[in-house]
């Protein structure tokens, strides 16, 4: 592995050693470059360095560019306006730098951190016996998103997935199992689609008698009882609500095209075992307090509508622990067994207000430490065409399952529509690759605290941003490497580019410094945009410069070389993302 230094980390350090050789007693002298339309980069640090050192900043920026030694990567310096310095890069300078990258496989020069942290991604945490809906999409693949671009920088990352497998619920659905045993089938059933549908019966029923039979009501209580109190039978009927629950998810998730471990399915119910001890400790440290019977954490900014504080509730007053003792033991086991440095949670940005009660708690009892960042990276809703939650006509919720077949369909229209020659089978699957790589790339090319419209018609759409037009530059890529038989890829840095190549390759050359920023700030719609972007610069390319009818040979192995590691990128990036580019669309 050989890491590349990008052209702008060049350009930063010759900068500040031209800033420093100018104002040699200032410190901190961050040239504050950007990419820019006017030139390559742009450096606007200067203004702030002459405000502080009372001087001219036209002037200022003149004697730092005569402290600036061009050559072999900057062409040019320009000062602009109050201060600005434009800044051209060499041609050589850009081949020579992406041809380091080309050379360095799958990482594409693209360094591993120097102090990898451990992260805990909550994500994909559907619940047991119940439907997964739109809300669960978001966090699979969003948190799938997230650790892909986290792993790339070297984070070492640890999936939980905290399904909802405990509660007062399961009392009602084993009393019924109990009394009407034929209703799940002994055997748990391999059918992802069968096994929801029995389950959604088996609670549909039992919840019909609950409502309606009082002395039934009663007998679902004492379950709830055994069940916390591990009767066998209890218990051995709870799991089969779960295995039953598991091939369900299983199967959501393989659609998805998403691997889902079974050691991460550690779920509400792993930390029974623990919450007694997390209740004594919570009082013991006065972190929690019993008011009237229950043990609650109070906060003093965090009030209801009538000003009375709001309490976080560690034990109901009859005893029985919930969501919060959970989350509160995950985090001891997080933070002190698994060693995380990094908590996050991919959960609905309607449970924030838990998880900063949760944070707060576990920071005063001193499991959360300062070494120890939480995060809830809260999603927005999904919407309809019509802007209110995504529900059906009849107003129910959406079924994931149908809406991602529904997705493949029109995908599978949009393939059809372009495929000259591919076969039916073939068709079939780059549609499943197309619509759910579609799915996935809107919700993530908009920023995660967002409600997103879920508008299949745009989603599948060859034009704008979506998967599909990503897609279709790499197939494109691969079909002229195909095309060019023989002639293999060659950077050849001695060459003149044209304004289309350069703007090509310095955006592939801030692949790394992009994958960095969204992975550190958990925003994958960052590098959607920049594979967006990617997919755009090199359709721009394609339009102004003949690959294989290149004036010389010389610039068509140039050519090749910038189609070849746009293909690679664009493919890794979407890869991060949990998107599949197919060879041929
Ligand atoms: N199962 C929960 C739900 O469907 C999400 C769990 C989120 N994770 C957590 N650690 N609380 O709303």
């Amino acid at each position: 592995m050989a890491p590349v230094k990008p052209l702008s980390a060049s350009v930063a350090q010759q900068l500040t050693s031209a800033i420093s050789a100018t104002l040699p007693e200032t410190t901190d002298v961050d040239p504050l470059l950007r990419r820019s339309d006017r030139a390559d980069y742009q450096a606007n640090g200067i203004l702030a360095l002459a405000k502080k050192n009372k001087a001219n900043p036209r002037d200022l920026a003149t004697d730092v560019v005569a402290n600036l030694t061009t050559g072999d990567v900057i062409k040019d310096v320009e000062v602009s306006g109050p201060g600005f310095l434009n800044i051209t890069i060499t041609d050589r300078a850009i081949t020579e730098t992406l041809a380091a990258r080309a050379a360095d496989g799958d990482r594409l020069g693209v360094p591993l951190k120097d102090q990898p942290g451990i992260s805990v991604i909550d994500y994909a945490q559907p619940n047991v016996a119940k439907e997964m809906h739109v809300g669960h999409l978001r966090s699979a693949v969003i948190g799938d998103a997230l650790r892909g671009m986290l792993d790339f920088t070297g984070e070492q990352t640890i999936g939980r997935h905290h399904i909802g497998d405990w509660g007062t619920q399961f009392g009602m659905l084993i009393q019924y199992l109990i009394e009407n045993p034929d209703e799940l089938s002994a055997e748990t059933d391999t059918d992802g689609e069968q096994a929801m549908s029995n389950l959604n019966r088996v609670y549909k029923a039992s919840r019909a008698v609950f409502d309606a039979d009082e002395a039934f009501k009663e007998r679902a209580r004492k379950r709830v009882v055994a069940l916390q109190s591990g009767d066998k039978e209890t218990l051995d009927l709870w799991q089969r609500f779960v295995d039953e629950s598991k091939v369900y998810f299983y199967s959501v998730f393989e659609k998805l095209d998403m691997e889902i471990r079974d050691d991460e399915i550690v779920g509400e119910s792993a930390y029974n075992d623990g919450m007694p001890e997390t209740a004594r400790l919570l009082e013991e440290m006065g972190v929690a307090v019993r008011s009237e019977g229950a043990l609650v954490v109070f906060f003093d900014e965090i009030r209801g509508k009538d000003d009375k504080p709001v309490p976080l509730i560690v034990q109901k007053a009859d005893g029985g622990f919930g969501y919060a003792a959970s989350d509160l033991t995950a985090i001891r086991n997080r933070v002190q067994d698994l060693h995380a440095t990094s908590l996050i949670y991919v959960v609905d940005v309607r449970q924030s207000l838990h998880f900063k009660m949760v944070f707060e708690a576990a920071r005063r009892a001193g499991w959360l430490t300062d070494e120890v960042t939480a995060h809830n990276m809260g999603y927005g809703t999904v919407l309809g065409a019509d802007g209110k939650p995504f529900k059906t006509r009849e107003g129910e919720t959406v079924r994931l399952e149908d809406l991602l077949d529904e997705a493949v369909q029109r995908a599978a229209e949009v393939v059809r529509e372009k495929a000259l020659d591919l076969s039916e089978a073939e068709i079939q699957e780059r549609a499943a690759q197309v619509g759910i790589g579609a799915v996935k790339y809107a919700d993530l090319s908009t920023s995660a605290n967002r409600d997103y419209k879920f508008d299949l018609d745009q989603m599948v759409s060859l034009n704008g941003d979506t998967s599909v037009y990503i897609q279709y530059a790499y197939a494109r890529i691969q079909s002229i490497l195909r095309k060019a038989e023989s002639v293999a890829p060659a950077a050849h840095p001695e060459l003149e580019l044209h304004a289309a190549e350069r703007a090509l390759g310095l955006h592939l050359d801030a692949f790394g410094d992009t994958v960095f920023e969204a992975a550190a700030e958990y925003a994958p719609h960052k590098l959607a945009a920049y594979l967006y972007q990617l997919a755009s610069l090199y359709t721009s390319f394609y339009d102004k410069c003949p690959v294989l009818k290149a004036d010389t040979e010389e610039q068509k192995e140039n050519r090749l070389f910038l189609c070849d590691l746009t293909a690679r990128t664009l493919h890794q990036g979407m890869a991060l993302l949990g998107i599949r580019t197919p060879e041929r669309l």
